[in-house]
This record gives structure tokens, C-alpha cells and sequence, in this order.
């Protein structure tokens, strides 16, 4: 199964769902595309890995994709709305033959600062 995940540049029309004690910052958003581009895709890709983590909680194997035709699937799926692609998820139980091992992470020390 392949999930796409995207966001929406409108978020902010739907701020009495997702952050009702403060409605007012809706209005830092209207009129500032880059603004709320920025939010959205930074908001969007973190609920994105915590999807990814649930799913694999469950037992799924996940394979986010950034490498796709970005503009196809924009249009395919996403046109005519105020969401933008992000990037795609193989979702499944992998073939065990084809898998391959966690990927290697840079190190504590190389990746961050402790002040
Ligand atoms: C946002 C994102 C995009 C990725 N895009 C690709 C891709 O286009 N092609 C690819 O071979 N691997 C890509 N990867 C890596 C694989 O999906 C990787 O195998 C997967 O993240 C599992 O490895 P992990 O255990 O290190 O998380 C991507 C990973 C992330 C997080």
C-alpha cells in the first residue's frame, strides 16, 4: 500500500479543530503564504513521523519515499486544493529477502550540542 502524506497550506482555517484556546493565530497566518507553507510542512512532517512510528508499533514495515515525481502526484491526487505532497510511504510486511538492516545513524556527539 503506498500512503501519500501531504499538508495543508490552509491549516489555519480549521484552527477550532486543532488549536481551539487560541484562534487568534490564525491570523498570523492569513496573508503570509510563506508563513503558513512553513508551519505546515514543518507540523506536517513531524505528526508524519509519528505516524510512521505508530504503524511500525503495530507490526508494519514503512518506507518513506521522497524520491517520486513530485509534480504527477501533486497534480494526480492534490490539484484543485490547498494541500501540498510531502512524500510517500511504502506501507506493508516487506518481503524478508529484500529487506535490509536499520540504516547506520551519525553519532550523539556528531549531531548535537549539549550546553
Ligand atoms: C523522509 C524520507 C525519505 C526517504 N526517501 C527515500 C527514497 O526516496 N529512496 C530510498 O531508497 N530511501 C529513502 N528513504 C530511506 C528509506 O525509506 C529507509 O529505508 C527507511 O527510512 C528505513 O530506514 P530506517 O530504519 O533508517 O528508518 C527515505 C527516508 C526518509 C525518512
Amino acid at each position: 500500500m503506498a500512503l501519500i502524506v501531504a499538508y495543508d497550506v490552509h491549516f489555519y482555517d480549521r484552527l477550532e479543530a486543532l488549536f481551539p484556546h487560541n484562534l487568534s493565530v490564525g491570523k498570523l497566518f492569513e496573508g503570509d503564504r510563506l508563513a503558513a507553507e512553513e508551519t505546515a510542512f514543518r507540523n506536517g512532517s513531524m505528526q508524519a513521523a509519528y505516524y510512521i512510528m505508530a504503524l511500525r508499533a503495530v507490526g508494519l514495515d514503512v518506507a518513506p519515499i521522497s524520491g517520486f515525481d513530485k509534480k504527477k502526484v501533486q497534480e494526480e491526487f492534490f490539484g484543485g486544493t490547498t494541500c501540498e505532497v510531502n512524500f510517500l510511504c511504502g506501507v506493508g510486511h516487506g518481503d524478508p529477502e529484500m529487506l535490509f538492516d536499520r540504516l547506520p545513524r551519525l553519532n550523539f556527539e556528531e549531531i548535537s550540542s549539549v550546553i
